[in-house]
């Protein structure tokens, strides 16, 4: 299903420059404000020195830039990374989205990596500084949800030292009340919905905010999700969603709603990971984490999703990660 996987580069551990971060202080100390500074101040990512670069070539100097900042002491960032993302940005090539949905902007690396491929996917498109309320426009663009005000605006500083200001919109605000909104703050009408979700936020948010996405029609056969971290730290929970056939679904729902968080299942071992939580803790997904701000949702159980892992590294800290690619292929009543 997903050619990606068979990169090799999934295959070589990256340096490692930083202990695993788990239990200390790893963003919001001002290191974000910092790399907006830095960023600003390269010479080489200055118009003069960038105007007559390709949008590929300009947007890789900044990732390298932020990659760069990102090996220093207290300077951790919690990017996506190279090995992880180049395969997502080889899907993106092969599935060709228009409208991407992103929740968990940080400092824009994984923005930057894929929304770079719209604009040359779909040039003719409308992108999110120009949509009407026409629904019939052919719009593409790249949204990115942020709860935290200062990491939006490095974020937004560095797509536009990359080229990208005018394609990823970043919309800030906590995820789950927001996305309930979303069709009317993007004035996206039915039946537009999102080609390609990635989900890298708040790991326990994952589960109600895709329900919320479903219910909302925002996300719907064809679409691409594409969830971040599912091995470090790990999601049984919403693995078991989208590895659950619409029956099993349909059945978790009969369960009433949890009112406190039930004990997490642990991670299984590594050998068993592609083949875990078919049969999952699918009544974990009955709890919505006090971050869904009151938000909740059922989600829509008659879709059908085939779901496989891309297997990576954090780009830091060389510990075994990998996002988990779910295609909504079908909906079954
Ligand atoms: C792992 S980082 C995202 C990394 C980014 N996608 C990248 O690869 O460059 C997670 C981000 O999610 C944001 N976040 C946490 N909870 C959120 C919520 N409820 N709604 C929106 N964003 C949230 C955090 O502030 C943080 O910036």
């Amino acid at each position: 299903m997903v050619n990606a996987s068979e990169s090799k580069e999934s295959r070589t551990a990256p340096p490692k420059y930083h202990e695993p971060v788990q239990g200390t202080v790893f963003h919001g100390d001002g290191r974000e404000e910092a790399l907006l500074k830095h960023l600003n101040s390269l010479p080489e990512l200055s118009d003069a020195e960038t105007s007559n670069l390709s949008l590929q070539d300009k947007s890789q100097r900044v990732l390298n830039a932020i990659h760069e900042f990102g090996k220093g002491e207290n300077r951790y960032l919690m990017s996506v990374g190279d090995t992880k993302g180049r395969q997502v940005e080889a899907l993106v090539k092969e599935k060709k989205p228009k409208l991407v949905l992103e929740l968990g902007t940080y400092v824009g690396y994984s923005g930057i990596s894929f929304a770079r491929h719209l604009l040359e996917l779909h040039p003719n498109s409308i992108y999110p500084e120009n949509w009407s309320s026409d629904a019939n426009e052919d719009r593409a663009g790249y949204i990115s949800l942020e709860k935290s005000e200062v990491y939006a605006t490095t974020a937004r500083g560095g797509f536009k030292l990359a080229g990208l200001d005018k394609v990823i919109k970043v919309v800030t605000g906590s995820s789950s009340p927001n996305l309930r909104n979303l069709r009317k703050t993007l004035n996206m009408p039915k039946p537009l919905k999102f080609d390609m979700v990635f989900l890298d936020h708040l790991k326990p948010l994952y589960t109600i905010d895709i329900k919320v996405l479903e219910e909302e029609g925002l996300v719907g056969p064809g679409t691409v999700l594409i969830a971040d971290n599912v091995v470090k730290p790990g999601n049984p929970a919403y693995l078991s969603w989208v590895r659950a056939t619409p029956e099993q679904k349909r059945k978790s729902l009969q369960a009433p709603r949890l009112t406190s968080q039930p004990p997490t299942t642990p991670n299984p071992p590594v050998e068993e990971w592609e083949t875990a939580f078919h049969d999952g803790p699918i009544d974990e997904t009955r709890w919505a984490p006090e971050e869904a701000e009151g938000t909740t949702a059922e989600g829509d159980p008659g879709l059908i999703y085939s779901s496989q892992m891309l297997d990576g590294w954090d780009p830091y800290t060389g510990e075994k990660d990998a996002c988990e690619v779910s295609v909504c292929t079908g909906r079954e009543d």
